[in-house]
């Protein structure tokens, strides 16, 4: 079945952007179907890195169609932004296409965002300060702006006019805050409209006939499992479905026509924002990790949480996507340290449990147990073509992370570049 999707199964960060680019060579369709312009996903190609933030990674192969679905959350000065910049770095924007029922990021979402965060103060999720989840909560509510109305002038300015309404008295009188004109807004994104028309459509229909014509189509998560909706360490989470099963959702393809599902695992732990994270280094080797894999927010900047690779979590990962198979990122960031760690179990409450409690309260009480691995040599690593030669100690580390998870790990990460990666079985669409 030509559909594969592309999940983080860590806290987000896990190299999904550089897999996808990879895995599009063979694509006709790149499809993110949920989050907004929270996640910033990275691609190097040729000395050029490249961060995107709401269009596909796909969007460097001139052949292929990048599709922003129904289950985004879109901020359109962040996505024409995007378009010039792509235009200026020499590639083409005709092929991208925008769903009619993707929701709208407002100022005012922002504004709320912002206003609630610093009201939390140490208790806050620390968020991206996107304007995401009060977009999601729009959207919810059903009083969310979708990206057709911004084509039909009446509806965006009936539409504005009433949510402006509401939300300056919620910035205004109960944070104290400045609130918007709804004039100005109208204009602004009726301007917006105008310059996406060209690009919305209806990206179910589009991508049912892609599909019905044997066509590649590959989805990409934004985000990663721990930080989904339901199943992630809430209410430290994003607000959407970042596993596999809101790529159906997100898009408007059914799930029968999904044919697999992979998993982004990078070879350590990272977290931005706060939350329970039982594998966390506060020592010297979090900072090495950090300096060496450039570990910092690709959306905001932060310096990111560091720890080892967690098996307790990947499970859950393994089992509510249903991996079919995985990509093991960085190992080339673990290269120089004489011993590196894998998480098997946790002690809690002083037992040793092999999966995880369902309370985020008692995971923030839960310590990891390790088993330790031999380290590896940076140059012996990037020298690997094969997986064969990859040097024995990082074999016995990806076989450990196999066993403990239950998943195959058919492309390993050795570099940032797009060719720096090693094959390790079967990674097509199975088409022909
Ligand atoms: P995403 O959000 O999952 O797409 O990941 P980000 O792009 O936010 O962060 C991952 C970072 O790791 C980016 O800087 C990537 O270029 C980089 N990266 C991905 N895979 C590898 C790898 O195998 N080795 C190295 N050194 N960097 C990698
Ligand atoms: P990619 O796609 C890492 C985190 C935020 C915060 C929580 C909620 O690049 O992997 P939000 O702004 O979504 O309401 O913030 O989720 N977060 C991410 N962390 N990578 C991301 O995206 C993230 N998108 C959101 O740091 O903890
Ligand atoms: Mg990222």
């Amino acid at each position: 079945m030509p559909a594969l999707v592309i999940i983080g199964a860590q806290w987000g960060d896990e190299g999904k952007g550089k897999v996808t680019d990879f895995l599009a060579r063979e694509a006709d369709f790149v499809v993110r179907f949920q989050g907004g312009d929270n996640a910033g996903h990275t691609v190097v190609t040729g000395g050029n890195e490249y961060k995107l933030f709401l269009l596909p990674s796909g969007v460097f192969w001139p052949d292929v169609t990048s599709v922003l679905g129904n289950g985004m959350v879109i901020d359109p000065a962040v996505l024409l932004d995007e378009m010039d910049r792509l235009r200026a770095a020499g590639h083409s924007t005709e092929r991208i296409r925008v769903s009619h029922a993707a929701h709208v990021v407002l100022p005012y979402h922002r504004a709320v965002e912002e206003a609630e965060e610093d009201r939390l103060g140490e208790g806050k999720i620390g968020t991206t300060r996107r304007g995401i989840g009060p977009a999601y909560l729009d959207k919810y509510a059903r009083i969310g702006i979708r990206i057709g109305d911004l084509l039909e002038p009446d509806v965006l300015s009936a539409k504005i006019k009433a949510n402006v309404a509401f939300k300056n008295v919620l910035l205004e009188k109960v944070y104290g805050r400045e609130g918007f004109s709804a004039g100005q807004l109208i204009d602004e994104y009726l301007g917006y409209g105008d310059r996406l028309r060209p690009y919305v459509t209806d990206t179910s229909l589009l991508l049912d006939g892609a599909l019905n014509d044997g066509k590649n189509v590959l989805f990409e998560g934004a985000q990663g499992t721990m930080l989904e909706i339901d199943y992630g360490t809430y209410p430290y989470v994003t607000s959407s479905y970042t596993t596999a099963g809101g790529a159906c959702v997100g898009s408007g393809v059914g799930p029968t026509r999904i044919g697999s599902v992979i998993g982004v695992i990078k070879a350590f732990t990272s977290r931005v924002g706060n939350g329970p994270f039982p594998t966390e280094l506060h020592d010297e080797t979090g900072q090495y990790i950090r300096r060496k894999g450039k570990e910092y927010g690709t959306r905001t900047g932060r310096p990111r949480r560091m720890g080892w690779l967690d098996t307790v979590s990947l499970r859950t990962a393994a089992r509510i996507n249903g991996f079919s198979w995985a990509a093991l990122t960085k190992l080339d960031t673990l290269a120089g340290l004489p011993k590196v760690r894998i998480c098997t179990a946790y002690r809690f409450s002083s037992h040793v449990v092999s999966a995880a409690p369902t309370a985020t309260t008692d995971l923030a009480q839960c310590e990891a147990v390790y088993e330790e691995f031999d380290g590896w040599d940076e140059a012996a690593l990037k020298r690997a073509r094969t997986y064969d030669a990859l040097p024995a100690s990082v074999r016995a580390y990806v076989e450990a992370v196999e066993e403990a998870t239950g998943v195959e790990m058919r492309l390993i990460g050795t570099g940032q570049d797009r060719t720096e990666v090693v094959v390790k079985g079967e990674i097509g669409f199975g088409r022909g």
